[in-house]
């Protein structure tokens, strides 16, 4: 998956990526919870399927974002939908597009394959950038203002009859 920005390159993370894509959200996050909590989601077969993108910079994974699937099967009609998190890119390669562009490869690549809803919590102020809410959905209280939901794949009919 290539980029239009020639300096960094987004591709499918594997499992031989775990390391880096960990040690990016160390450094981020500045903590081990998020690193464990990657690896958790990784290794949760009730998360799957996941979107796992990692951005390198020639060959330096610079940042990751990882998708969680979630299952409504019992819905009429059906729901596709997942979560975003977490998000993260090393500080030294921050406020260079690399955390929108792994928003915006992830959302496309979910909407390609049919998912209708992306759930993240977190700050409207630059997820909103990415994102939009649906304008009929109504979210606690406490949801408000520090998080936000989004979906991904733009089928309005479909959301507003199944979901
Ligand atoms: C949040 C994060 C992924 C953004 O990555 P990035 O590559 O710097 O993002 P972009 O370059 O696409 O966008 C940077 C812009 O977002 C803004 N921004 C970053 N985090 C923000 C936040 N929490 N709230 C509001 N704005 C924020 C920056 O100030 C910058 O603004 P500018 O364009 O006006 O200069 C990165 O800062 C990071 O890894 N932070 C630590 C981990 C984290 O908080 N992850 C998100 C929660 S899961």
């Amino acid at each position: 998956m290539a980029t239009a920005d020639e300096k960094f390159h987004i591709r499918m993370a594997e499992a031989a990526d775990l390391a880096a894509v960990q040690a990016i959200h160390r450094a981020a996050f500045g903590s081990d919870i998020e690193p464990d909590l990657v690896a958790e989601i990784l290794a949760d077969p009730t998360a799957r399927p996941v979107l796992s993108l990692l951005a390198a910079s020639d060959a330096q994974p610079v940042g990751h974002i990882l998708f969680s699937a979630v299952h409504l099967r019992e819905l009429e009609g059906g729901c596709v939908m997942a979560i975003l998190a977490p998000l993260a890119v090393r500080p030294e390669f921050q406020r260079r597009g690399v955390g929108g562009m792994l928003i915006e490869a992830g959302l496309q690549h979910l909407s390609d394959i049919g998912v209708d809803l992306v759930f993240v919590l977190g700050d409207p102020k630059y997820y909103g950038r990415h994102t939009r809410s649906p304008r009929n959905m109504q979210t606690p209280g406490w949801f408000r203002p520090s998080s936000l939901m989004f979906w991904a794949r733009f089928r309005e009919r479909s959301f507003a009859a199944t979901c």
